[in-house]
Parts: structure tokens; sequence; C-alpha cells
């Protein structure tokens, strides 16, 4: 007997197999039951035929309840109208754990309820298609950076220092001394890039942020490339391929669970380098001209207008060169004017909002000690970081790409606390 995996099942086609799986749902009637497994690598259908079966295997297959764990034997047969593509002629069913009412029905339930046990909802075909997306993502991007020459680096989780601004903190206590959840690695990139040249994290980070929108978690995974000798536009161009290219993976190797999303995927077939630019200025113009009275030059952009802007295109959006003051410290400015900034936001289309934060850094000693302490920064903490630009400073650049946003986007669900095994939100640290 052949024991595989719901996935491999096409190499055994006409033959017999064991799997190991969960009993997602089932119906039956007085001669036929069909089963739906799940094993974790997929789903297919088991078609349990009375006339076929002992009587025993058949009555075993009418009493078995959602989520109850078995070992089913059968064969496996090509079928045309399934979307997997195949299904199994159960013969026998070996019961390893017959489950308790399980709370998450067929039918609808509130996401509140969901949430709560998230635990379990996480098996669901919608919640699975979406975690096999996020890994996609992730395999992608190791397959991305790798292929161009960056190298791995991890920052560290607890800081002494905060690269985003200090209200979002998360502080803890670190032995006798005060410290904070990483917000962002891109402080310890810099130092990395200079020591290897082009590097990548990947890794949790930490915002107290008071927002609840369906874009904001408290805790949420980026990945944060930092490069040497590479300047504003350059960084824009890694930014575009790299977003390219793991769309373009995601729809050669999830087309299973983009259908099972529903995803209209021709939307994401246009996702190709190069990606539109408009500057802040022209942003605000547009806006202006939209009939939007709310937002003037100065102001930081809310979702209705990320969303106007983004709606002009079918491809992401950088919006460029935004007023200096809504920036963090660390931005290097427009070389001919004070008032702006070399950074740009990536807008995500469909309104998913904005996927990437990234700019040049300041390279020169002098202005970097002085926006620190136009900050209100503590020199002390920053001691290290301004240590970079005493020894063979060199122009870099760097980025941020919010995974949850991005497994969002890519996917088409609605909102992030979806798009993460275990979200953190604002109200919600259980399960
Ligand atoms: O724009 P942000 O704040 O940029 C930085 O942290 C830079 N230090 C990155 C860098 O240059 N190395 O955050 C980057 C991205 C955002 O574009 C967004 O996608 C995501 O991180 N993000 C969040 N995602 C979910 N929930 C939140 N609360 C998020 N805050 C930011
Ligand atoms: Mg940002």
């Amino acid at each position: 007997m052949n024991k595989t995996t719901i996935s491999q099942v096409h190499k055994y086609v006409g033959e017999d197999v064991k799997i190991g799986a969960w009993i997602a749902n089932k119906r039956s009637s007085g001669k036929i039951a069909f089963l739906q497994l799940r094993d974790g690598t997929g789903f297919i259908q088991g078609v349990v035929v009375k006339a076929e079966v002992s009587e025993e295997v058949f009555q075993q297959a009418k009493g078995i309840t959602q989520e109850s764990s078995v070992y089913v034997t059968g064969t496996v047969q090509k079928d045309e109208r399934s979307p997997f593509g195949y299904e199994l002629q159960v013969k026998g069913i070996d019961v390893i754990h017959q489950s308790v009412d399980y709370p998450i029905t067929p039918k609808e339930h509130g996401t509140e309820f969901l949430m709560d046990n998230r635990h379990l909802w996480l098996r669901s075909k919608r919640q699975h298609a979406v975690m096999k997306v996020r890994n996609e993502i992730i395999r992608a991007t190791y397959e991305f950076f790798n292929e161009q020459g960056f190298t791995k680096v991890d920052p560290p989780i607890l800081t002494g220092s905060a690269p985003e601004g200090t209200t979002e903190l998360f502080a803890t206590k670190y032995f006798d001394e005060d410290a904070y959840l990483s917000q962002s690695g891109q402080l310890y990139m810099e130092a990395a890039a200079m020591a290897l040249g082009k590097v990548f994290s990947f890794g949790p980070t930490f915002r107290a942020e008071k927002s609840k929108t369906r874009r904001h978690l408290i805790e949420f995974w980026m990945i944060e490339p930092e490069m040497a000798f590479v300047e504003f536009e350059e960084n824009l161009e890694v930014q575009e391929q790299y977003v390219s290219h793991i769309v373009q993976s995601v729809l050669k190797n999830c087309s299973l669970e983009l259908k099972t999303l529903g995803r209209d995927t021709e939307k994401l077939e246009k996702i190709q380098a190069p990606f539109p630019r408009i500057s802040y200025d022209d942003a605000i113009k547009f806006l202006h001209e939209k009939g939007f009275t709310d937002i003037s030059w100065g102001d930081d952009f809310g979702a209705p207008h990320e969303t106007a802007i983004a709606e002009s295109y079918d491809k992401p959006v950088f919006i460029t060169h935004y007023p200096t003051t809504l920036k963090p410290f660390y931005m290097q400015p427009h070389p001919n004017r004070e008032d702006v900034v070399l950074c740009a936001d990536l807008i995500a289309p469909e309104g998913y909002g904005e996927i990437i934060g990234g700019s040049e850094r300041i390279h020169d000693y002098e202005m970097l000690k002085q926006r620190l302490t136009d900050h209100g920064l503590a020199l002390e903490a920053y001691e290290w970081y301004l240590q970079l630009r005493e020894f063979g400073s060199v122009p870099h650049s760097g980025f941020g790409l919010g995974l949850e946003r991005t497994v969002a986007w890519i996917s088409g669900v609605e909102h992030v606390r979806e798009t993460i095994p275990f979200p953190r939100l604002l109200n919600r640290l259980y399960p």
C-alpha cells in the first residue's frame, strides 16, 4: 500500500493509497457518502459507495463526525469536475479519533466567533489557502534576494532605540534597563549593509498603534532590504522587480489557492515592472482635482486618499518625495529642496493601501546628528548608528515591505487578520 498525502495523489492514478486525514465535511444518502478529506497538503473528496464496501465501512462513513481523524484507504481516480482534479474511491476507513461537536460548522459564523476559534478556524479551506499564499510569498522572497546576491541578516527584536518614532513603542524591562520590541530592523540593517553590501531581513515587528483598521496589526512581519551604494531611483527599481517576482510566483505556484479564494487573477497578471511614480506634490494636486477638500500640502494621506490615487492605475504606484515633516529622522533630503525627502511609499491597487515604505538614508554625519536632535531623540542611544557615518560613509537605501498587507492584496482578502496565523490586534491577545 502506498502511504501518501493529498498533494501527491496525482502520482498514483488507478492505484490504491493510504492517507492520514481529517473529515472536513460530509454528505451522505442511503447509497453513497461523500467525505471531504483534508490532510494539510490539500483537500480531496472521498467517495464511499455502499454497494462496493462492507456494511461496516459504509456505516463508519455515515456516522463519522466533522474533524474526526482517520486513515483512509482507496483508489485514486481522475475527476474532471473537481477543481483539484482527483477523487478517492474509498475502500476502508480506520478511525483514529472521533471528534466531539466541532464548533465551526459549514454554516456562516460571525467574525468575533471565528477569531475566538482561530486555532480551529485555521483548518478551513479558505484559511488554508491564505496561509499557502503567505508561504509562497516568503519562499519567493528568499529566492529573489538570494538570486540578486543579498545576504539574509537577522536584526535584534529587543532594542534600545526607536527607528520609526517613539509614540508606538512596546516598552519592556531588560533586567534593569528600559528596552523596546523592535518596530523595524532598519538601523541594524544599515550597519549590516556596510559590512555585507546588500542585505535583507525577515522578522516580526511590533507597533502599539491604536488603529483599528483592516490594515493594522500590532505584531506584523516585515521584509527589510538595505543596500550600500544604492541611491533613490535604484531603490525603487529593486522594489518593483521584487514585488513583480512575488506576484508572478504566487500566480504560478498557488493557482488552486487563488481559485479557492475567488481571486481575480487577471488583475494580478498585470503586475509587472516598471510601476508608475507620482510625486507627493502631484498627488495632492490630483486629490484636489478629484474634489478632496480635507487634505492640503503637508498632511499625510488617509486610506481614502491612497485608494483614490491607486484607482488611477492597474499596478502598484510609488508616491515619492513626501514632506520632510511627515517622515522619520533618517531620510536623505532632496538635493534641491529642503522641504521634501528622497522617499517613496508603494501603494497597492484595489484599495489595499501602503505595502512598502522606503528611502535613501542620510549618510552625512553632521546632518544626521542634527536630525536626531531636531526629533528630540537621545543621542546616546544612537551613538553606534551615527558612527556608521564616520567610517567610509556611503549613499545607501532600503525599504520595508509589510508581509500581511501584501498577502491581503495578493489573496484578495479584506482584512489583515486573516493573513497571519494568530493575529495580534488592538483588543486581541487570544488565542
Ligand atoms: O512604512 P514603515 O513604517 O517603514 C519602516 O518601518 C521602515 N523602517 C522600513 C525600511 O525602510 N526598512 O513600515 C513598512 C511597511 C508598511 O509599508 C506596511 O506595509 C507595513 O510595514 N506596516 C504594517 N503592517 C501591518 N500593521 C501595521 N501596524 C503596520 N505598520 C507598517
Ligand atoms: Mg510607512
